[in-house]
């Protein structure tokens, strides 16, 4: 095989175990895990996944790197390094928690490093290079594959850590898009290994928003997709940590919506429902969505939801549906 891809993956080996060793054995990787202990990581956890520590040096990882016999310029190409004005070769992650980014075979192919006082920008990623392209990896598929496939399932969350609070928790489908929201490519990966997709993204604005997108690019791409909203402007792995695993299980995974069960709520967003014109526009979205469905039972069924909801008649909502399915023929 191409041996500078090769040498890549051996630098992102190296610094994989260097940076776990020195999070869970040194007194330099101490705040990162303080940090973890205190998001109620278990040393099991953190080997599991191999979170590490970058240590706050301006060349800890470069001296690292040179003793290993690796080149300062392959470094800085594979996002290992950077390279700054004045010309000096330095470390480009410091004082970071380090999320080892793996690939489908389980390989480290990127880093996350996550500040742990508050630095911006709280994530720092490693850019696209020859072995990371962020929009064709899903976070965690290597670990949760086995389970996606028995529970015909698999948890789409917005953040490495909700993926590995769930995992310790108990739910192993997790995954993760990596920052961005969801591509073409991810969506029909997913599609390739599973139906079933439940979103579970944050529940602030940005993601809904999310979700919104989320649950589009995976209708596309064939999913049955289900949309979880955890309350109290809560993340998953916030949670987690509060309220238990059994109680994400039954109150957030299994009372997920059903897609048009989302749209219709997510569409109510920016009206004023009490206002005729608003709410006009707003029935005819929803009658735009329910009318792609392509079950006759799923369509009456959401049909007599939106009919009481917003106290019209099915006969007329019915006629709506079938003028806009001979438009799209
Ligand atoms: N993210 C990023 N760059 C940022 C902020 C976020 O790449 N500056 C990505 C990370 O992958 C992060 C995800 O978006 O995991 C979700 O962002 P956010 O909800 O802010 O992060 P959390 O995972 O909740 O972070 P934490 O719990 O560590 O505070
Ligand atoms: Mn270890
Ligand atoms: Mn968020
Ligand atoms: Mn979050
Ligand atoms: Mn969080």
């Amino acid at each position: 095989s191409n041996p500078e891809l090769q040498n890549l993956y051996e630098a992102h080996t190296w610094l994989t175990k260097l940076y776990h060793h020195l999070l869970r054995h040194t007194k330099e990787g101490k705040d990162g895990y303080e940090l973890l202990k205190q998001r109620g990581l278990t040393d099991e956890t953190i080997d599991e996944f191999q979170l590490g520590f970058a240590p706050n040096s301006k060349d800890f990882t470069k001296k690292f790197l040179e003793n290993k016999g690796f080149h300062p310029q392959s470094m800085v190409k594979g996002g290992l390094l950077s390279y700054n004005e004045s010309g000096q070769y330095g470390d480009r992650f410091r004082g970071r928690v380090i999320f080892p980014i793996r690939n489908h075979q389980g390989k480290t192919v990127a880093f996350a490093g996550r500040s742990v006082n508050g630095n911006d920008p709280k994530y720092l990623n490693s850019p696209e290079t020859d072995l990371f392209h962020k929009g064709k990896i899903l976070y965690n598929f290597d670990l949760a594959r086995a389970e996606i496939r028995k529970r015909g399932e698999v948890v789409l969350f917005e953040g490495q850590m909700d993926v590995i609070s769930a995992y310790q928790a108990g739910i192993k489908n997790g995954i993760a898009t990596l920052g961005t929201s969801i591509t073409d490519a991810q969506a029909k990966l997913i599609r390739r290994y599973v139906e079933r997709v439940i979103i579970c993204y944050d529940s602030d604005d940005a993601g809904i928003e999310a979700s919104y997108k989320a649950a589009n690019a995976l209708k596309q791409a064939g999913c049955e997709v289900r949309v979880a909203t955890v309350r109290d402007g809560k993340d998953p792995d916030e949670y987690i940590h509060q309220f238990g695993s059994e109680s994400f299980q039954q109150q957030v995974l299994d009372a997920s919506a059903t897609y048009m069960g989302f749209m219709i709520q997510y569409l109510k967003r920016g009206y004023n429902l009490q206002h005729e014109g608003d709410r006009i526009t707003y029935i005819e979205k929803v009658l735009d969505e329910i009318s792609k469905m392509d079950k006759p039972l799923e369509r009456d069924h959401y049909v007599r939801e939106v009919a009481a909801d917003n106290n019209l008649s099915v006969e007329v909502l019915e006629k709506e549906i079938i003028d806009r399915r001979k438009k799209q023929g």
